[in-house]
């Protein structure tokens, strides 16, 4: 769906490091050039993308930047999550050296989580940290991925196992560019969306009842669902930067998403990350129910929403299957945020209302899955 340009929203986070803005709306690539420049003594920037986005994407932002006096270099990568690897960071990292980026110079990520992320730890680490701008290009990257510092790349030992923070110095959150999703990425982002609502905005979940079905269209009310996501997502990381603990609410629905994930091992034609969250946080919010913690109700809500959307919600939408429940408990195990050998989940006492619980039982969850799995 086509819209006009709007005025763009900012959203600042403001951090013990420095402060930096989201800027979101329709058209903000087309005037990057002058926001870049205001980073101040900004001589060169390295566009970091990949070889589907960029040859969509990149020819405006180049324009805008060449009209703001910067000049600009183009470094791409194949697309998908492979990219995220020692070799293809070594690859970026050799390529920004070349392009000679030096410590006040800017690393631009225009992309998906995987260029967000491998282009953020190139930053982080190139002599030592050179600033970063992250325009993210899909729906999951504008309102979760680009946002808050997280950076790295995937070890043959787990994913986002090597990373470091490190804030961007601005987002661009060009909505406009979400027109070029296909259906399926659309709502997969939507997922991270209506996962803002469950952590702690009940108000912003009866918005996304509303207007869910106009977001993932590409309406104007997509603006508003980026602009929210954002400052939820803001709102906490400038609370918790290191995810010490209020953080690790922004895993709603992600230690069950992760298992999937691994189960199908990764294969994007199966499951694509905002599936398995989508079935994540539905299946989060009935193990709150069988736990005691949360009413059927608010479970049975969450559960409608998204499947009126057409987005998965449970093990037996996971095509192929999710395994047995002894499968998905490994693979869940295997999460790099188990310490000590305890399953720690994001439950939730009802919509809204979420909040972390440690030394959650194998067993229990062993019974949840098996329920899940077999209605028994
Ligand atoms: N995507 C979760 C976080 O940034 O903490």
């Amino acid at each position: 769906m086509s819209q006009p340009a709007s005025s763009p929203a900012t959203v600042t986070v403001t951090l013990p490091g420095g402060a930096y803005d989201i800027s979101i709306g329709r058209n903000v690539l087309a005037g990057a050039g002058q926001r870049v420049a205001a980073l101040g003594q900004v001589r060169k920037v390295a566009i970091v993308t990949d070889d589907h986005v960029g040859p969509l994407h990149a020819a405006v932002l180049e324009a805008s930047l060449s009209a703001a006096g910067l000049e600009h270099a183009r470094i791409s990568i194949p697309p998908g999550e492979t990219s995220k690897s020692y070799g293809m960071f070594a690859q970026v990292c050799d390529g920004l050296l070349a392009a000679r980026i030096e410590r006040k110079d800017v690393v631009l990520a225009l992309g998906g989580g995987v260029v967000g992320d491998l282009a953020g730890f190139a930053a982080a680490t190139l002599r030592r940290g050179v600033r970063l701008v992250q325009a993210p290009t899909t729906l999951l990257a504008q309102v979760d991925s680009s946002v808050g510092g997280k950076t790295g790349i995937n070890s043959p030992h787990g994913k986002n196992l090597v990373g470091a923070f490190h804030q961007p110095s601005l987002v661009l959150a060009d909505t406009a560019l979400i027109d070029t999703l296909p259906l399926r990425e659309r709502k997969a982002g939507y997922a991270e969306v209506v996962k803002y609502g469950l952590i702690n905005d009940h108000g912003f979940f009866e918005w996304c009842e509303r207007h869910g079905a106009v977001v993932i269209a590409g309406g104007p009310e997509l603006d508003h669902a980026v602009a929210v996501s954002c400052a939820a997502k803001a709102a906490i990381v400038m609370r918790d930067e290191r995810e010490d603990g209020e953080r690790a609410l922004l895993n709603l629905g992600h230690t069950f998403a992760h298992a999937i994930e691994r189960i199908v091992a990764y294969d994007n034609a199966r499951m694509v990350h905002g599936e398995a969250v989508s079935v994540g946080l539905a299946l989060a919010f009935r193990f709150s129910v069988a736990l005691g913690l949360c009413s059927g109700q608010d479970a049975a809500r969450v559960t409608a929403h998204l499947g009126a959307l057409g987005m998965p919600t449970r093990l037996g939408d996971v095509p192929g299957g999710a395994g047995s429940p002894e499968a998905m408990l490994n693979a869940m195990a295997q999460d790099k945020k188990v310490s000590a050998g305890e399953l720690t989940f994001i439950l939730a006492r009802g919509i809204g209302d979420s909040f972390i619980a440690r030394n959650i039982p194998a067993d229990t969850v062993i019974r949840f899955l098996d329920h899940e799995m077999t209605g028994t």
